[in-house]
């Protein structure tokens, strides 16, 4: 490990241009947990019952009460871990351009990063499906669920469920950054989900380098990334770090 740190640290330090592509792995340190693997959120549920659009319209309250109570619950109390800290501080460093994630739970943000791609919406706002007035989740009363707006329409997570477009707007700006890209870290993804899986391909279309970051192999690794440092992004992101600092 201790020599692709380096690796990293010098790829980074003689990068003009990263981008930083991000998945549920790299908020697990902050206790929210992922989607796949063990003590994944989809060994709970199945993704096709509880996050398709179509199920959320069969039966909203069911939704609500078995995903959205409990995401809120989580995400309101999570904040920021090393992993999240450590691309804020890459971005003060001046290296880190932009952070495309599909994490919907605003840690980025939180963290300090200043130009983040929400590339599968954010749960920190709620959405009427009537009128697209916005609530802040925080403040959305969910006594009574599916909670509704005051038109009377019923809010939505404004997320991407399964079975919904990328919007248009972050696909345009993921698509550019990894075109514009000379690096691209991929940090706690298991990059099966298209298309945010597919950024690190375009990346290396474009000749960029692809570090990936995570304690398992992905299908880019050896495919698409030069190497993978295979642990958890805390510790990684701090690793790389000091070494920059040396
Ligand atoms: N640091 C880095 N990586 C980690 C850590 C950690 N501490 N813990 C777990 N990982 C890795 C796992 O090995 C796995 O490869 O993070 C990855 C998490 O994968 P998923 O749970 O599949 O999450 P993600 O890739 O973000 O899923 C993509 O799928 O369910 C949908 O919309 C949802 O945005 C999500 C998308």
């Amino acid at each position: 490990m201790d020599e692709l740190i380096k690796k990293a640290a010098a790829d980074l330090a003689a990068a003009r241009n990263v981008v930083a592509l991000t998945g549920a792995g790299i908020s697990t340190e902050s206790g929210i947990p992922p989607f796949r693997g063990k003590g994944g959120l989809w060994e709970r549920f199945d993704p096709m019952e509880i996050a398709h659009i179509d199920a959320f319209m069969r039966d909203p309250a069911r939704v609500w009460n078995l995903l959205v109570k409990e995401m809120k619950t989580i995400v309101d109390s999570a904040s920021p871990n090393d992993g999240h800290k450590g691309l804020a501080r890459l971005e003060a460093r001046g290296i880190l351009k932009t952070i495309i994630t599909q994490n919907i739970d605003g840690l980025h943000q939180a963290a300090g990063n200043t130009d983040v791609i929400e590339f599968h919406g954010n749960f920190a706002w709620q959405r009427c499906m009537d009128c697209s007035r916005k609530y802040q989740t925080s403040q959305v009363d969910i006594s009574e669920v599916p909670p509704r707006c005051s038109c009377g329409g019923i809010l939505r997570p404004d997320a991407v469920f399964f079975g919904e477009i990328i919007p248009p707007e972050a696909m345009r700006r993921s698509r550019q950054a990894a075109a514009d890209c000379d690096l691209m870290l991929v940090v706690g993804t298991s990059a099966v989900v298209q298309p945010a899986a597919l950024m690190p391909v375009f990346a290396k279309e474009a000749g960029a380098k692809i570090v990936e970051i995570n304690p398992e192999k992905t299908p880019l690794t050896g495919q698409i990334s030069d190497y993978l440092i295979r642990g958890n992004a805390g510790e990684v992101m701090n690793r790389i770090l000091q070494q920059l600092e040396k």
